[in-house]
Order: C-alpha cells, then sequence, then structure tokens
C-alpha cells in the first residue's frame, strides 16, 4: 500500500467509529515535547472530531484519553508516569480509554515498563504509526483488545490527515519530519527517524489554504529546517520542484509570497546548514520575522565537537556577526545545554561568553539529561547533579540580567504586533507578539484581534512589554 492508499483506509475506519460513536463521546489530550508534537496532537485531534468525540480537559469525563510523548529530556517520563498513576482509579470507575503515542513510545524500556507495571493501558503507538490511530482504536473498541503498533523505520510523509487547530491566527505546518544529524546527547534521530522532506507543493497548498481561512502566522516546523530538501537532494530521492522551491531558502521566499499571510517563523535552524542564501531569504522576504532562533547548545569548541554539532564557537560567533551585518533588525534566541558530559568551568565559561556576547533575546535553558542509546549517554565523565545546577543557576541568572538590559531598548520604540487575542489574566486588556516574538499587552478593543497594529512600548517586564495603540 503506499501512503495515499494508507490514508484512504484510515479514512474508511474513522467512518466505522463515528457509526460507534453515537452518543456524546469524548476525548481528552495531554501534550508533551516541541511544537512537532503539538502540530501531531492537532492531527490527532483532526482524526478523533472526525471520529465523532468532542475535547473535554477534564480527564473524568472522558471516554478516551490520549498522551502524546516526548523523550528529549527524563522529566518528561516523571510526568507520564505520574499522570497514569492518577488515570488507574478513573479508569476503574469509568472504563475510559487510555492510548499513549510519540516519541517516548519508540523507546523499548518505556513499552516495557508501561506493560508491566500499568497493564491498564490499552493502546501504545508511535510517531511512525500516528496516522493508523483510527484503525488502531478500532481495534480496541471493537475488539476490546489491547493493541501495540510500534515500528522502527526510516519513516514515510503521510498527506490528507484531518487537522484540527488550536488557533484560527497562528498554525504551524511541518515540513520535514525525523533528524540526520545525531547530536550526542539527543534521543530524537533515534525516535523519529530518518530527515524526510514534505514536497514542496504539498506545503505551499497547506499555506495557501491556510491563508483563505484567515490564518495571518505560519510557523515552519522540523528539527533541522535550514536543510528542507537537502537529503533528497544528496541521495537523489526525487521530489517535484514547484514554484522554484528546492531548498529552504526558495521556500520561503514562496511562502512569503502568499496573499493574507502575514509572517512567517521558522523553528528550528541549524547553525552549520546556515547558508548565504538563507540570509539573504531572510533579509529579503518581508513577512519573514527578523528572529532567528539558533541553537547554540554549548560555547566551548571541544564540547561542542563532543557534542557533534559540527561548528565551532568561533564559527557560531562569525555566523552571527555576518547575520547582524545582512539581515536588519534581526534578533536572536537560542537554546542552551549545561553539564554536557567533559564539560570543565573553563568550557562552561565559554558559555556563559557567548551569551553576553550574543546578548539573546530568549534562551531556552536545559541541564543535560542522559538518554538510553545515545553516545551522550556512554561517555564516562558525566558531570555530577550538584555541578550541572550550580551551573544552570549561574547561567541562568546572566540571561536573565541581559534579557532585562535587553527589555529596556524597547521603552519609546514602536512595534508591529499581531493582535492575538484578550490578555490571560486581564479581560480588559489585549495581547500580541512584536516580530522578535516579545509578548506586549495593551489596552484595546476586541475587534483589533486578528490585526497588525503599531504599538509604542512604554514599559517593560521580565516575560513581557506594555504598549499603546499608536492613533
Ligand atoms: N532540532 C532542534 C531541537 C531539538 S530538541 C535543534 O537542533 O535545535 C530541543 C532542545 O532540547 C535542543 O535544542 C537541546 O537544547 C535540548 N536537548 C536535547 N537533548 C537534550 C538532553 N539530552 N538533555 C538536555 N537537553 C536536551
Ligand atoms: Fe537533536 Fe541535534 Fe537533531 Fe536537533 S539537530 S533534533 S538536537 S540530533
Ligand atoms: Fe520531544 Fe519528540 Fe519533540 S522527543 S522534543 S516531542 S521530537
Amino acid at each position: 500500500m503506499d501512503t495515499k492508499q494508507e490514508i484512504e483506509l484510515q479514512k474508511e475506519y474513522i467512518e466505522k467509529i463515528k457509526k460507534i460513536n453515537l452518543d456524546n463521546q469524548k476525548y481528552a489530550i495531554f501534550t508533551m515535547g516541541c511544537q512537532l508534537n503539538e502540530n501531531d496532537s492537532e492531527k490527532i485531534c483532526g482524526m478523533l472530531e472526525e471520529m465523532g468525540y468532542t475535547l473535554t480537559e477534564n480527564f473524568k469525563e472522558a471516554n478516551l484519553v490520549i498522551f502524546n510523548t516526548c523523550c528529549v529530556r527524563e522529566n518528561a517520563e516523571d510526568k507520564l508516569f505520574g499522570k497514569l498513576g492518577e488515570l488507574k482509579k478513573i479508569k476503574e470507575e469509568n472504563g475510559t480509554i487510555i492510548a499513549i503515542g510519540g516519541c517516548m513510545m519508540q523507546e523499548k524500556h518505556i513499552t516495557e515498563k508501561i506493560k508491566e507495571s500499568y497493564p491498564f493501558v490499552d493502546l501504545l503507538f508511535g510517531t511512525h504509526t500516528l496516522h493508523k490511530l483510527p484503525q488502531d482504536l478500532y481495534l480496541v473498541i471493537n475488539r476490546k483488545q489491547k493493541e501495540e503498533d510500534i515500528i522502527n523505520i526510516e519513516g514515510k510523509i503521510y498527506e490528507g490527515l484531518p487537522i484540527k487547530r488550536t488557533s484560527n491566527l497562528q498554525a504551524s505546518v511541518t515540513i520535514m519530519n525525523g533528524c540526520n544529524n545525531f547530536c550526542s546527547y539527543c534521543i530524537v534521530p533515534y525516535v523519529r527517524g530518518r530527515e524526510r522532506s514534505r514536497q514542496p507543493k504539498e506545503i505551499i497548498k497547506e499555506v495557501q489554504e491556510l491563508a483563505k481561512a484567515g490564518y495571518k502566522e505560519i510557523t515552519l516546523l522540523g528539527q533541522n529546517v535550514n536543510s528542507y530538501l537537502r537529503v533528497e537532494k544528496e541521495k537523489k530521492i526525487p521530489f517535484e520542484e514547484y514554484q522554484g522551491i528546492n531548498s529552504f531558502a526558495t521556500l520561503l521566499k514562496a511562502i512569503n509570497e502568499i496573499e493574507g499571510i502575514e509572517r512567517i517563523r521558522f523553528i528550528s535552524p541549524h547553525p552549520k546548514d546556515f547558508t548565504d542564501d538563507v540570509i539573504e531569504a531572510i533579509t529579503k522576504c518581508d513577512k519573514v520575522c527578523k528572529l532567528v532562533h539558533l541553537p547554540l547548545q554549548a560555547g566551548s569548541t571541544k564540547v561542542l565537537k563532543d557534542m557533534n554539532r559540527k561548528y565551532t564557537k568561533e564559527q557560531y560567533l562569525e555566523l552571527v556577526e555576518k547575520m547582524r551585518k545582512n539581515i536588519p533588525n534581526l534578533t536572536l534566541s537560542t537554546d542552551i545545554i549545561v553539564g554536557f558530559p567533559g564539560e570543565t568551568e573553563e568550557d562552561f565559561e565559554d558559555t556563559l561568553d557567548v551569551v553576553q556576547k550574543v546578548g539573546y533575546e530568549q534562551v531556552y535553558m536545559f541541564i543535560y539529561s542522559r538518554r538510553i542509546g545515545t553516545p551522550g549517554d556512554k561517555m564516562q565523565n558525566q558531570i555530577p547533579e550538584e555541578i550541572k545546577h550550580t551551573r544552570f543557576d549561574r547561567l541562568k541568572e546572566i540571561v536573565e540580567s541581559k534579557i532585562a538590559e535587553n527589555n529596556e531598548k524597547y521603552i519609546g520604540t514602536t512595534q508591529k504586533i499581531l493582535v492575538e487575542g484578550k490578555s490571560k489574566n486581564n479581560e480588559n486588556t489585549l495581547t500580541g507578539r512584536t516580530d522578535s516574538n516579545k509578548v506586549v499587552i495593551f489596552e484595546g478593543e476586541n475587534d483589533l484581534i486578528g490585526k497588525m497594529l503599531n504599538i509604542k512600548i512604554v514599559e517593560e517586564h521580565m516575560w513581557y512589554l506594555k504598549g499603546e495603540v499608536v492613533k
């Protein structure tokens, strides 16, 4: 069966479940991890709603509870097992169907543990079988038997899954799956399979439909977005060039032309693939936000080598310089891991040095977490927890002081904001984001929601800015 036929078959199962689900069946979903997982969850919700399920936030009243898991760091496991513990009693009382999918299910030691310690779970599915949820769920419901549908393959691309998006203004569009980089700390390549890009035409079609439906902001997703179509070109895997798209840069340019879309973001690019054509595309495309997420991971060249990141501290800083020179109003955000095996005090200071030099808009900081099956886990010189934590706190302090310093630069400036909605904590104010992804709160009427507005920044707080509409 090709992927199209597989999807057609799943549609038949959707119809079969719909016939069973005549009374008001409810589902709850719990999503962990990155935006790719969130986008997968939107597809899970899309399938479930076509089967006649409606969403509830309350696990207790759900007929079906689905977990979409992440395994990039250890704390996700604790979270899942905690929730499963809570669900045991609910299941005993209500007969709730429990399904677990996502990255963690691609790890054998985890599925073994679930089967042993949480035998009441009904369905386990992996990252390569997400599209088969209708069929697997049908077997659970109809035959009342447990299902495990996890395969370890390079991975395929499935088009045409139903999707229920969480916002009607901002949408994520996955442009590629998997990862071939094998950074030595990271589990993603083992659980998501090999890097593969979607056909240009499929992406353009999706964005055009989003534009037609009134979406204003698009975030292009992938583990290594700026190597879009690279594997295909290298391995001579056929793809169909469409509107001149044969790389990430040309993709950005084509999406920039789509009427109705006002903002384009992308996450995550890899510094080693930041070619000049991508820099040029960011500069020239007016809709592409000038915030670039440029994952550093570590500042020390030695640690970067051990991490298999394929750039040095100097190359990273040179890249930042080149981007600053070329892209007006560039802002940067990053990911940093502290406490990778063998990281000395000196190595850690290199990380602090890069943070000082670059002045990031936002830094996502992580304590190194050993992942079974990765080269990092086998390294001898693991850093004691205590040192990892003190380094994390030291990094956090510097990052926060730099952010506060950076925030001050906004005061008095006028920023273009996409108005997202009412503020969470105050019904009377609206919220939106700058090009640099800073949250801005301001007073205004509800009819401004969905509009691009000029806002004058009057106050700064650590995690948000306050502004006034420029009349
Ligand atoms: N593909 C993206 C992001 C992958 S996961 C990239 O390369 O940037 C998101 C972030 O989690 C990574 O950037 C990294 O900072 C962090 N991360 C990944 N594995 C980790 C581990 N084992 N311990 C701690 N942080 C990790
Ligand atoms: Fe993990 Fe590295 Fe791939 Fe990112 S690029 S997903 S950090 S292996
Ligand atoms: Fe986690 Fe999988 Fe994303 S491991 S970070 S959900 S790709």
